[in-house]
C-alpha cells in the first residue's frame, strides 16, 4: 500500500509504533521497521544519551530498515537534557523522530538540517496545525481514545480525524485506538494517511515487557481504562488496577487541591516495576481502550502482515462489493 506517510517514511506499510515508555526498546523498533512498518524507540526511557546511543546501535544491527525515537517534552520534575538526546539521534544516523507533548519549535531545525523528517503527536486540530506551522514533516493524530495522555479536549477519532483532514496539509498518521485491518481501512477513509498503534505492540511476541502486561491487556476489555490526572490537567488514560482506583480516591476527596506531590507513589517511577518485573499493582501505566480489541500475542510481522491482509480485503471484497467492483 502506498501512502503519503509511507513515501514519506520509506517504509512499505503505513503503520508506526507509537514511542511508550518502558517498551520501545530496541528489539520491538527493530521487529516493527523488519515488518515493514516504523518502529520507534522511546528516548526518554534511555537513562543518559551515552545509553540512548547504544540503544540506537543495537537497533542498527538488528534492522537495515528505517526506524524513529521518541522524544516527550512533558512537564517532569528533573527536565532531560534535550539538546544531548538531539545530538544523540543526529549522530546515531538515525532517520525519523516522533515528537510530542510540547510543540518542538526549539529542536526541529537541528532534526531537520540533519536530514531527520519530524512526525509531531498531538490531540488537537489546532496543535496539529501549530505542528504545520512551524514546518514538521506529518502529523500524528491521537484521539481521546488513545493510550497515555489524550490531551484535555476529549474529541474522538471519528471526529478528530475528518477534522484533521479537513484543516491539514501535511500527511498525517490517526493514533489512538488502532488495532486492525478496520482500524486501518477507517482511517484511511477519515482522510489519514496511515495509523500509528501503542498498546496493540505491547502485546507482540518481540514487546520487551513482562508476560503479566501482555496477559492484562489481551484480558481487559473496553471498559477498563480510567482517565487519572486530569485536576492536574496532564490526563493520562491507563489500565484500572489498585494504584488507579487509590489515585482516583485522592482526586475525589482532594478536589482542586490535588498536587503532583499527593500522587507521586501511584505515578512517579512505577514502569520499570510494571513493565519489567510484572508487579501489575505498582501504579499507573498507560493504556488503550483499544484493550477490548485485542485478545493474542501474535509476533511482530504476524500482526502487521494480518492487518495489510485484512485492509485489502476490506477495500477490494467487502467495500468493492458494495459498489460492485470487487476483485
Ligand atoms: C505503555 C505506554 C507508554 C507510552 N509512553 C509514551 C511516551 O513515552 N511518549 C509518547 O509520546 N507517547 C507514549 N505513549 C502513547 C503512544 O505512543 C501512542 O500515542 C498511543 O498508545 C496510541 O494509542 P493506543 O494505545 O490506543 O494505540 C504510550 C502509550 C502506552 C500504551
Amino acid at each position: 500500500m502506498k501512502t503519503r506517510i509511507t513515501e514519506l517514511l520509506n517504509i512499505e506499510h503505513p503503520i508506526i509504533q507509537g514511542g511508550m515508555h518502558y517498551v520501545g526498546f530496541a528489539e520491538l523498533a527493530a521487529a516493527v521497521s523488519n515488518a515493514g512498518g516504523l518502529g520507534i524507540i522511546t528516548g526518554l526511557t534511555q537513562k543518559t544519551p551515552a545509553d540512548l546511543a547504544n540503544e540506537i546501535a543495537r537497533c542498527h544491527d538488528m534492522t537495515d530498515k528505517p526506524f524513529g525515537v521518541n522524544v516527550t517534552f512533558l512537564p517532569t520534575v528533573n527536565a532531560p537534557d534535550y539538546p544531548a538526546i538531539i545530538k544523540t539521534i543526529i549522530q546515531g544516523g538515525v532517520k525519523i523522530v516522533e515528537t510530542a507533548g510540547n510543540n518542538p519549535s526549539q529542536v526541529l531545525p537541528h532534526l531537520q538540517d540533519a536530514g531527520i523528517k519530524v512526525v509531531h503527536k498531538c490531540t488537537s486540530v489546532r496543535h496539529a496545525l501549530k505542528a504545520q506551522s512551524i514546518g514538521c514533516d506529518a502529523a500524528s493524530v491521537d484521539g481521546f481514545e488513545c493510550g497515555g495522555h489524550p490531551g484535555e479536549d476529549d474529541v474522538p477519532n471519528m471526529i478528530l480525524l475528518p477534522r484533521a483532514a479537513d484543516e491539514l496539509e501535511i500527511p498525517f498518521v490517526a493514533s489512538g485506538g488502532q488495532a486492525d485491518g478496520r482500524s486501518l481501512v477507517a482511517s484511511l477513509a477519515m482522510g489519514a494517511d496511515g495509523m500509528n498503534m501503542g498498546t496493540r505492540f505491547i502485546a507482540t511476541k518481540e514487546a520487551p515487557v513482562h508476560e503479566n502486561v501482555k496477559q492484562a491487556i489481551v484480558n481487559a476489555t473496553e471498559l477498563e481504562t480510567r482517565l487519572v490526572m486530569r485536576p492536574l490537567r496532564n490526563t493520562e488514560r491507563v489500565m484500572n488496577n489498585a494504584a488507579v482506583e487509590s489515585l482516583l480516591e485522592k482526586e475525589k476527596r482532594l478536589g482542586d487541591q490535588l498536587k503532583f506531590e499527593d500522587i507521586i507513589d501511584e505515578v512517579a517511577g512505577v514502569y520499570p516495576r510494571i513493565m519489567m518485573e510484572g508487579d501489575m499493582d505498582a501504579g499507573a501505566w498507560s493504556c488503550g481502550m483499544v484493550a477490548g480489541l485485542i485478545n493474542d500475542i501474535p509476533t511482530v510481522q504476524e500482526l502487521i502482515d494480518r492487518i495489510m491482509a485484512e485492509a485489502e480485503s476490506i477495500i477490494e471484497t467487502r467495500l468493492g462489493g458494495m459498489l460492485g467492483t470487487a476483485a
